[in-house]
């Protein structure tokens, strides 16, 4: 299974001067936990690190350390998530039919979660990870006034991994430039496509660092990790 990580973020909500994957979190950067997870995944047998090529020089010393044993690819990432996908499905080689995309900020995902969605990804067009939703959710105005209140059985929060179809996802993503869809992940691509797109049971600890906070949930979780490890 080919698999892309969209890296290529600065991390605004993380209030920092550089990209937040470069921060360390317990003893090494968040993108090393991300890759330790994609090379102890067994499925996975090409990886491409979408990033700017500023954080280039960290990013390949952190996978030098990380030791990955599998064949990795540098992809110039672009000025938001949707068109750093979109580049790295352009550099995926030919012969992938299907690739699973995984945010570097998701550094918690275990190599488990990695499996179970390429090995399902052979059976459906298009998937992602999720969890249901634990508080209500409501629906807001420009005024700040509620509009109304899902149906919280219905709600679930999207993660990484995402796994699809190549072709499929490459005709969505040209659909979405020619229409100007802006989206935040790739489901929602083939959703605007009137494609169907699976869930597959995703991990509670799968969180995407993305503000300070985040990073002391992440250092609690892989501390617990490591004493169970033990
Ligand atoms: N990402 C990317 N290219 C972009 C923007 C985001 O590859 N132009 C990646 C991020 O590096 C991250 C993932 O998409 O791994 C999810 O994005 P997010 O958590 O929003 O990260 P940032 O965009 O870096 O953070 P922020 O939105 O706070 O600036
Ligand atoms: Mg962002």
């Amino acid at each position: 299974m080919y698999l892309l990580i969209p890296s290529a973020g600065i991390g605004k909500r993380m209030g920092g001067t550089r990209n937040k994957l470069l921060l360390k979190v317990r003893s090494q950067p968040i993108i090393a936990w991300t890759l330790q997870a994609a090379a102890a995944a067994s499925t996975i047998k090409w990886i491409g690190i979408i990033s700017q090529p500023i954080d280039w020089p960290d990013f390949k010393g952190i996978l030098a350390d990380v030791n990955v044993s599998k064949p990795v690819e540098f992809i110039t990432g672009g000025s938001t998530r949707q068109e750093s996908v979109y580049n790295g499905l352009q550099a995926l080689p030919a012969a992938a039919e299907q690739v699973l995309i995984h945010d570097g900020a998701r550094c918690l995902v275990t190599p488990d979660l990695l499996n179970s969605c390429a090995e399902a990804i052979r059976q459906c067009s298009g998937l992602i990870a999720a969890v249901p939703v634990k508080d209500t959710i409501k629906v807001v105005d420009h005024h700040g006034m509620i509009e109304s209140t899902p149906d919280r059985r219905q709600l679930w929060a999207a993660q990484t991994p995402q796994g699809f179809n190549v072709q499929l996802l490459k005709q969505c993503h040209a659909q979405g430039i020619s229409q100007g869809w802006e989206v935040t992940d790739d489901a929602a691509l083939l959703e605007k496509c009137g494609i169907k797109v699976r869930i597959v049971p995703g991990e509670e600890t799968n969180l995407k660092v993305t503000t300070p906070q985040d990073l002391a949930i992440a250092e609690f979780i892989l501390s617990n990790r490591e004493k169970q490890d033990k």
